[in-house]
Parts: structure tokens; C-alpha cells; sequence
């Protein structure tokens, strides 16, 4: 390997750190294969995925050294330090180098997650025998309780070793939350028991669209395309994001979005006798029914799924879709209608908060709190929900002033299946102009929302990543990066401290030296398709 030297100086870290100090004189630290990371038994783990990083990253493989505490250690070596006293606000760590340690004091794992970011961040990428530190100290936490990234693994499905690399541009650039679209028109990807026809029918399409959706005549490539991840691969998944700190937040999208679902069992739509077939065009939204029908098989069928579902995943945070529910399918039936008149539901409205309400209940009972799309919002539902706004700051104003808790993935700019230039000859996607530059300079928290006194309500934010348009890996590397570089320094860097222009002096010391080590592609152009390429 070249030693393409990424970061050495802890002020081009990305995402950039609270506060940054460096002592008087230039001592350093000297890394090599003979000292050890000193660690606790509850952070084993992290250790190992620390000496596993630092091997890959610079060929020095350091020793582990477990211990019950660290009094009387004097070793030349990486300490990490679990303190039981709040050092930082949640997720925070304090970095200190001098010339015979490295201590990196935290209290909870994301803590010690992040604080190993920063630290890689501090060594060259290469094969080296010694890494000289320079002596600092970082002091850092994040802005932003929620950091998200989504992939729609639907559209088109991605392999489980992307899956955690994936999970690794995540721990790398200090989110916390990995969001696993899970279900929709075109595929069911979870492996389920009970209902085995979502696997068997639900996961597969017969072909799929060549080009953009409004196309016309619509073309198709005759090659059936599907699959779904197996209940092992998911726990698989799962451990390897614990490990890292992700939290992943699995989403069923229901009772809109779910055409693969009624084409496995027809007995759960608004017309059980007909042969539905998982959809193969995009953007289904009132062009094709999709909905499920309210009736006491898919109230049995919603319990039993997300049960499955749960049984997978620990996170706190279950995600039940809720967006695009077209209300014309459920007009023209009268079953719906029936059902509607005999529960008081006063229009379609009511009948969709009274899907998002049956489930969320049902979850809450399991001691998970649900997530939906801000269509949730429509009718009357209670608060205790949590709203994903990916609509404007309209939708985000209207929520927290409901008393909602918003986390903030507005379309634009935080749809990453949105074009990155305006260069007609990019690669296909979906249609609009999110720039580099507008996901790092836009504030989640709207003024509006501010002024109000409910910036409190907006927990964080997330970009979304629609595959309709990215059959590859590749292709979702080049949609993602550098966006998520600058994402994760709106979502974690105190707004006061932000500068575009000395982003992109780190993006280019510290970022791209990355996705060239990950083998990753990226959209290069970035630095000519600004703002003020906007369209008018
Ligand atoms: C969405 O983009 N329909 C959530």
C-alpha cells in the first residue's frame, strides 16, 4: 500500500471537535507495536475493534492488555478510561496525549466509539513500524442526540458485507443511528416465520425499471431481482453495529408503502381477490393501491410481524413507516368504509393515525417507542410518537408545536437520492439539487422552530438514501460521499464553530484519503457544484 497520509493534526478532524488544546513545547507520543491498549472487561470489544483499526490503518498491531483499574500504571500505551463521573454531555470524550500515554477517558461506549474516531483521525494511513502524536488534548461531544444515515435496501438490496461497511462510514463519521428500510412496494427483505409468503413471493419483483419513473414508454430489464436478509445475517448485522455503537433502527412501512406484503397475502388488501404482484416501477404513491386493508387478519399480521421484528432488534426506537398512504384506495372499498363507520373513524385520515395508533400501542407495550414519517402528524395521534420529518420545515413546525419530538430529514437537503450538481451528463437520480455545500450550512433547527422556544423538540437529523436509482454499492458511495462527511459536522459540531471553507480543507486531508483507504467511490466534483449554482 502508498502512504497516503490522512490526518495528523487534530484540527482536521472531521467531524470537527468541541475544543481542541495543545500544551507548550512539542512533545509527542510514539506509537509502535510494543505497547498495549489498556482496557477494561466491559469495553473488550472496542478494544479489539481499536487494535483491529489502528492494524489495518497503519500495519502497527498493538497488544491488549486487560486490567481491573488503572492506579499504579505506569506503561507506555493507549489507556481507555471508563469515568463514572459526567466528563461530557452524553456520547463525549476527552482525548489526552502526552509523551508516554494516550488516554482516552469516556463513560459509556458511544463515548469510547467516538473518542477512537478522533484518535485514528490522528494517525497516518500506511505501513509504519512508529507513528509519532503530537501532544493535545480534545475535548468533544455532540451537538445532536440523534445522528442518523437511512438505506432503503428495497429498491435495490446491497450484500451484508456492505451492509457493515456501511455501518462503518457510520461509526467513522460519529453518527449513532443506522435506519433499515426494511419493507416496501417493491420487496419485502426480512426474513420472516410466520408469515413465509412475504419471503417466498414478497421478496422478489419480476424485473425492473430501466431509467427515471416518468420515462415514458416505460422500460423494463425482464430480470426477476429480489431477496432478503436472513434472520442470522440480521443478528449478525445487529452485533456488528453494537459493537461499533449504532443503534439500528429497523423500519415496516405500513399501511401505505406495503404492495409486496398484499402480493404475498392478497387476504390483507382492499381487494383480496386480486393476483397483486410486487411492484417493479417507482413512486407508487395514488398510482397503484398499496395499502393494506383494516381488518382483524392484518391487525393479527401487524402484531405478529413487528414481534418478529423485535425479537431481532434491541433498539428503543422502532420505525412503522406511516408515509404516502394513499386514502383512494380505502375509499373505494366498502369494507374500509364499513370498518371506518363501525369504529367512529370520521375519514381516511383517522383510519391511517388509527393503523399508526394500533401498532404504536402495541409497541409501547413492549417498551419501544415508535417512529413514523410525518404523515403520522395528519390526524390526531398522541404525542408520545416520534416524528421524521421529511417534508419542510413546515411539517418539522407544525410537529414540535404539536409537542412532538422531530428528528429532521427534510428533502431538501437531506435527500441523498437527489442530484448533487446540476451537470446533466450525472448519473440518474430522483430530481432536485442538494449540494454539498447546502447539507453542511443547513441549521436541523429552523429559526421558526427557535423563536418559538421548541428547539429543544428537534432531536436531531438524518439523511435519506432512496436506492431507486443505485443498483450498486458504487453507486450509493458516489450518492453518499462526501454529503455524509458534511452531514456529520451539521449533526455534531457546535453551529458557532462551522466554516464551509475549512471543511473543505479537511474534507480533502482527512475524508477523502478515507474513502480512497475504504476502496469507496465519491462524487468529485463537489467543490464546483455550490449554492450559488442553485436554480433560480
Ligand atoms: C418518503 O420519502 N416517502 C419518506
Amino acid at each position: 500500500m502508498g502512504s497516503l497520509v490522512s490526518a495528523q493534526k487534530a484540527d482536521m478532524i472531521i467531524p470537527q471537535p468541541v475544543q481542541i488544546s495543545y500544551p507548550k513545547g512539542r512533545s509527542t507520543f510514539s506509537l509502535n507495536a510494543q505497547q498495549p491498549i489498556i482496557y477494561t472487561a466491559a469495553f473488550e470489544q472496542q478494544a479489539i475493534y481499536l487494535q483491529q483499526l489502528i492494524h489495518q490503518q497503519t500495519g502497527i498491531r498493538l497488544n491488549l492488555s486487560l486490567v481491573n483499574d488503572f492506579t499504579n500504571l505506569s506503561v507506555e500505551g493507549i489507556y481507555l478510561i471508563p469515568e463514572t463521573m459526567a466528563l461530557q454531555p452524553a456520547e463525549g470524550y476527552t482525548i489526552r496525549i502526552n509523551q508516554s500515554t494516550v488516554k482516552l477517558f469516556f463513560q459509556e461506549t458511544r463515548g469510547l466509539v467516538n473518542g477512537i474516531q478522533s484518535l485514528l483521525q490522528l494517525m497516518p494511513i500506511g505501513q509504519y513500524t512508529t507513528i509519532p502524536l503530537q501532544a493535545v488534548t480534545i475535548e468533544d461531544y455532540p451537538r445532536f442526540a440523534y445522528r442518523g444515515m437511512h438505506l432503503d435496501v428495497v429498491r435495490h438490496m446491497f450484500p451484508v458485507s456492505y451492509i457493515k461497511k456501511y455501518i462503518d462510514y457510520l461509526a467513522f463519521h460519529k453518527f449513532n443511528t443506522f435506519h433499515w428500510h426494511l419493507t416496501d412496494d417493491q420487496g419485502w427483505r426480512i426474513e420472516m416465520d410466520a408469515y413465509p409468503k412475504l419471503n417466498s413471493i414478497g421478496a422478489y419483483r419480476a424485473e425492473t425499471l430501466i431509467g427515471h419513473f416518468k420515462d415514458s414508454p416505460a422500460k423494463y430489464d425482464g430480470i426477476r431481482y429480489g431477496g432478503f436478509y436472513t434472520k442470522a445475517e440480521i443478528r449478525e448485522i445487529v452485533n456488528y453495529a453494537q459493537i461499533r455503537a449504532i443503534n439500528i433502527i429497523p423500519e415496516i412501512d405500513i399501511p401505505g408503502h406495503s404492495r409486496a406484503a398484499i402480493a404475498a397475502y392478497p387476504e390483507l388488501s382492499t381487494k383480496p381477490d386480486t393476483n397483486w404482484q410486487v411492484a417493479t416501477t417507482w413512486g407508487m404513491y395514488n398510482r397503484q393501491n398499496n395499502v393494506l386493508a383494516p381488518k382483524p387478519a392484518t391487525f393479527k399480521f401487524l402484531e405478529t410481524v413487528f414481534d418478529e421484528l423485535l425479537e431481532l432488534f434491541p433498539s428503543p426506537y422502532i420505525h412503522v413507516g406511516g408515509d404516502e398512504c394513499s386514502k383512494i384506495w380505502w375509499k373505494q372499498d366498502p369494507n374500509t368504509q364499513a370498518f371506518m363507520k363501525e369504529k367512529g373513524l370520521k375519514n381516511e385520515t383517522a383510519l391511517q393515525t388509527y393503523f399508526i395508533e394500533f401498532i404504536a400501542k402495541h409497541l409501547a407495550k413492549k417498551n419501544r417507542q415508535t417512529i413514523g414519517w410525518h404523515e403520522i402528524n395528519e390526524g390526531d395521534l398522541d404525542t408520545s410518537t416520534i416524528v421524521m420529518n421529511w417534508g419542510t420545515e413546515k411539517q418539522a413546525i407544525e410537529a414540535a408545536s404539536k409537542g412532538f419530538s422531530v428528528i429532521n430529514t427534510p428533502g431538501k437537503p437531506f435527500y441523498f437520492d437527489h442530484y448533487q450538481s446540476m451537470d446533466p451528463n450525472d448519473s440518474l437520480a430522483i430530481h432536485g439539487y442538494n449540494p454539498l455545500e447546502a447539507v453542511y450550512q443547513y441549521n436541523p433547527i429552523p429559526a421558526a422552530i427557535l423563536q418559538k422556544g421548541l428547539g429543544h423538540k428537534i432531536i436531531g437529523g438524518q439523511a435519506n438514501v432512496w436506492t431507486e436509482y443505485m443498483g450498486n454499492d458504487q453507486k450509493v458511495d458516489y450518492m453518499i460521499f462526501p454529503r455524509m462527511t458534511a452531514l456529520s459536522e451539521t449533526l455534531w459540531t457546535p453551529a458557532n464553530k462551522k466554516n464551509y471553507a475549512n471543511f473543505l480543507e479537511r474534507l480533502t486531508i482527512t475524508a477523502i484519503p478515507r474513502y480512497q483507504f475504504w476502496n469507496s467511490s465519491w462524487f468529485k466534483d463537489y467543490k464546483n457544484w455550490d449554492l450559488s449554482k442553485s436554480p433560480k
